[in-house]
């Protein structure tokens, strides 16, 4: 096995540490110490910047060379040839299914579409002018008190149906809080449609019969729905993890990833970009805002990630998905902007050298917008493909025997013990 030895400086003791797929174990530190009473060495690592909170087999990004893979699938060939429901079970259970495996798995999906109509009555609660996303990460948690049997975490055909519940119901409310947001009548699903082509008619069907969703579009929504269904262990995940570990139902986690995929440094990210795009307002506007942003007056929207040091691969799948909608919808407006933003930034130092290249939202928020969505709705669809990476990554989570509740350590640097003051005592702190 390869090892690492460490030398305290401080105690000249020597340690031997095993290292093993590329990293050594925090809890092998805490036996460095100075003497008895020492607690032992930890490491620091805010923000996660350099630490393995988990061993997956679900997602694997290689950043520095742009690769993205489910299941050692890359994005590529899924985007290419694969529709997001059979991506999602891919991601889900580990292998691409067989004919009636999909089958089977789409009409569970599609069987769990509808929800109990209280959840309509839940939903007229919110204002009129209530974010889709609010709406959204509180239905999914009120789910949890529909179905209390969700709560048997270890029951492997309970997890299986709240899967199939999750994955079918969360078009249904992302669509109802669409149509509250809008004053509309709430749409039930169409089982005869496809997964985003239903999406679609939840969303957009007005006084005709039966909808026919424009199958340029439908199939751009599943790519996109590909390209977010999984992307290890980031902000939203590892909330699905870290609630997830304390065992809830899976309900409550899902709520609790959605929210921090709401964030405008996450999953909220492409609804900056397009508000950027639009401050802007023109092409030629472009190189005064760069040196905006080069003088640290605020970012530029949909550039850089945590992992891609190199162009986003998800971003250049959604490049292409753009030329194909814009055929149908006409050209969104901002697409100038963005490709002019890109240009620069690409040939400019300041981005070359911190390696800042368009993310998945660079692009996404204008095909999305272009399709009709209101820039509200964009996190929402972010959500309902992530979806079946969070429950995967949970269900990863639930049977590993190593995982225990998720307790990070921290650094105290507060007071020493001191003697309680008096009220009359008190001076106000500075
Ligand atoms: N515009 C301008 N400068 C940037 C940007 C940006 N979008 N992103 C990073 N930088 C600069 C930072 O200011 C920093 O510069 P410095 O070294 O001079 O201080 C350097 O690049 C490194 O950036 P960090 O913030 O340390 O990178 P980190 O990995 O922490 O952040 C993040 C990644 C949050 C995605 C960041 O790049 C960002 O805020 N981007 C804009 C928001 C965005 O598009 N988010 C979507 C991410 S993709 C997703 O969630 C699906």
């Amino acid at each position: 096995m390869d090892t690492l030895t460490l030398i305290d400086n401080r105690t000249g003791k020597k340690y031997e540490i095993p290292i093993q797929n590329g990293t050594i174990r925090a809890i092998d530190l805490r036996q460095i110490r100075i003497d008895e009473e020492d607690f032992g060495l930890m490491s620091y690592d805010p923000a996660f910047m350099n630490t393995a909170s988990c061993r997956s087999k679900i997602t694997y990004i290689d950043g520095d060379r742009g690769i993205l893979r489910y299941r050692g699938y890359p994005i590529e060939e899924l985007a290419e040839s694969s529709t997001y429901l059979e991506t999602a079970y891919l991601v889900l259970y580990g292998e691409l299914p067989t004919k009636s495996e999909l089958d089977q798995w789409t009409h569970d999906v599609t069987y769990h579409t509808f929800t109990h109509e209280n959840i309509k009555k839940f939903m007229d609660g919110f204002h009129y002018d209530a974010h889709p996303m609010g709406m959204l990460v509180s239905t999914v948690a009120a789910l949890s008190t529909f179905y209390p049997e969700a709560k048997n975490i270890f029951n492997a055909d309970s997890r299986k149906l709240q899967t199939h519940r999750l994955i079918g119901k969360m078009p249904t409310l992302a669509a109802f809080a669409y149509r509250h947001s809008r004053g509309m009548p709430y749409v039930y699903p169409d089982n005869e449609l496809s997964y985003t082509g239903n999406f679609l008619n939840m969303l957009f069907k007005m006084t005709e019969l039966k909808y026919e969703p424009n199958a340029t579009l439908e199939r751009a929504l599943d790519i996109l729905f590909i390209l977010h269904a999984d992307h290890e262990q980031n902000c939203g995940t590892n909330a699905m993890r870290g609630v997830g570990s304390s065992h809830p139902d899976p309900y409550c986690a899902v709520a609790a990833a959605a929210a921090a995929l709401y964030g405008p440094l996450h999953g909220g990210a492409n609804e900056e970009v397009l508000r950027m795009l639009s401050v802007i307002g023109s092409k030629d506007k472009v190189p005064e805002f760069i040196k905006k942003v080069k003088a640290g007056e605020g970012l530029l929207m949909g550039f850089g990630h945590r992992v891609y040091k190199n162009y986003d691969p998800r971003a250049k799948i959604i490049k292409r998905v753009a030329d194909q909608v814009f055929e149908v919808t006409g050209k969104n407006p901002l697409l100038d902007i963005a490709l002019e933003l890109e240009r620069i930034a690409l040939e400019d130092e300041y981005f070359i050298k911190r390696k800042l290249y368009p993310n998945v939202d660079f692009y996404s928020g204008i095909i999305y917008q272009a399709m009709g969505f209101p820039v509200e709705m964009f996190p929402v669809l972010f959500a309902i493909p992530r979806t079946s990476g969070w429950v995967a990554q949970w269900e990863e989570l639930l049977l590993d025997p190593e995982q225990k509740i998720a307790r990070p350590r921290q650094v105290y640097l507060g007071e020493e013990k001191r003697k309680f003051v008096p009220i009359e005592h008190r001076k106000t702190a500075k």
